[in-house]
């Protein structure tokens, strides 16, 4: 495994959960007291959503906190496949969250592409066009992807984000994502797995054959950061 990568393993997605949270907290109070606020990019899918519920119960200086996404699927905020509003719901009604910078779902992927990279210009860290994020929570799919960086995806692209059509499981298909760009000047990504059907995705990408292109997980690594998988022992069970 890369130097900067690091496994946790958990007995169940609840305890990978807390341990997620914990650090999540730990993090963000190192990043509000060394630069007055905490940027946080924030996954879809099913796996964080017990870690968002936790968060919503923790003590944080959430005014501090600036909420963005990894990628976000182009439907209503109220449709439940829609990223954001799934944590407005379980999350942030509950902390009052205010500085939320969400992918504009409404406008069609392009457009919303070309949006999000505005707004993260708003907060970029020169020579960047963009933050460098504090922490970057992801997810992996059955079948190897990341955020929306599905396979078959461009590898060598320079620009901050992508408008994405793919077919994954009954989600929708129209998207927009982060590029590798941005994720990898992150200071943390964690990255969340569990149940078995990761278990044979999870023990090829991190393996040592190297194919970013059909494993989008791989295109993961931080340039000055650490990545953190946080699995289940159901979606270890290969390794
Ligand atoms: C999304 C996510 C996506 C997700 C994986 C895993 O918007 O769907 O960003 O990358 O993390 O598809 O999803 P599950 O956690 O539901 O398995």
């Amino acid at each position: 495994m890369k130097s900067n990568t690091s496994l946790k393993t958990y007995p169940n997605l609840d305890e990978l959960s807390e341990a997620a949270k914990q650090l999540f907290i730990e993090i963000a109070n190192e990043a509000i007291q060394q630069r007055g606020r905490f940027l946080v990019a924030l996954s879809g899918g099913n796996t964080p959503m017990k870690l968002y519920e936790k968060l919503a119960y923790e003590t944080l200086d959430w005014s501090r906190v600036h909420f963005f996404w990894g990628d976000e699927r182009c439907v209503p905020v109220d449709d439940a496949g829609n990223s954001y509003g799934q944590a407005q719901k379980v999350w942030f009604d509950k902390i009052g969250a205010t500085n939320i910078h969400r992918i504009q779902s409404d406008l069609g992927p392009a457009e919303a592409a070309k949006e999000y990279a505005d707004t993260l210009k708003g907060f970029s860290e020169p020579p960047l066009d963009w933050p460098r994020f504090d922490l970057v929570l992801l997810g992996m799919g059955d079948d190897g992807h990341t955020a929306s960086l599905f396979p078959g995806s461009p590898v060598d692209v320079d620009s901050p984000t992508l408008a994405v059509v793919a077919n994954y499981q009954d989600r929708p298909a129209n998207r927009v994502t982060l590029t590798q760009n941005v994720i990898n000047d992150a200071r943390n990504i964690f990255i969340l797995a569990a149940g078995a059907s990761k278990a044979e995705t999870l023990k090829k990408v991190l393996s040592d054959t190297y194919n970013p292109a059909e494993l989008p997980a791989q295109r993961i690594d931080p340039k000055d950061g650490e990545v953190i998988w946080f699995v289940d022992e159901a979606a270890a069970r290969k390794l």
